[in-house]
């Protein structure tokens, strides 16, 4: 079976939703910062601040790879899989890509307790940091052809939404 891939800005749900969806579709789900934080031994956070971004953007990278040559998994991506095009065009071959979006307001809501993220753990006005993170990624979220808006939406309701979009496509 195809793979379901979700992509979207931190707080979309991908997680969330794609831990509820999977086992309804006959899907292993896997949850791309996990898996590396596992296989790294250490929290995404600490990989930033011993190693840098450019470092875990070529483990997300080299994950991406063998995540798209395997079949029956439902992946849930980390928010700035986007930043690279070949990542989405890899996971394009291997199933279905959708778009969990989620409007600033409700990502910043969702993300505002949570110290795992270090992209959102700056200096600046969280609100404003991440309304400013999103608007620059927006064009690239916005360009993936199915969305499955998340803002007004239970994990459930999400998780239905998911299922609707894959059973339709595969
Ligand atoms: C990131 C999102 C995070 C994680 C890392 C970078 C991003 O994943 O991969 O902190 O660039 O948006 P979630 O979207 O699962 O929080």
């Amino acid at each position: 079976m195809k793979n379901l891939v979700l992509v979207g800005f931190m707080g979309s749900g991908k997680t969330a939703a794609g831990r509820l969806v999977a086992p309804r579709l006959g899907l292993k789900f896997v949850d791309m910062d996990d898996l590396i934080e596992q296989r790294q031994g250490r929290t995404i956070a600490r990989i930033f601040s011993e190693q840098g971004e450019p470092f875990f953007r070529q483990l997300e990278r080299d994950l991406v790879r063998e995540l798209a040559a395997q079949q029956d998994l439902c992946i849930a991506t980390g928010g700035g899989v986007v930043l690279d095009p070949g990542n989405l065009r890899a996971f394009e071959r291997s199933g279905i890509v959708v778009c969990c979006w989620v409007d600033a307001d409700t990502a910043y809501q969702r993300t505002k307790t949570a110290r795992h993220r270090p992209l959102l753990e700056t200096d600046t006005d969280r609100r404003a940091r991440v309304a400013a993170l999103l608007a620059q990624r927006a064009p690239l979220y916005r360009a993936i052809a199915l969305q499955v808006d998340s803002s007004a939406l239970t994990v459930e309701q999400q998780a239905d939404a998911l299922e609707r979009l894959y059973r339709q496509r595969s």
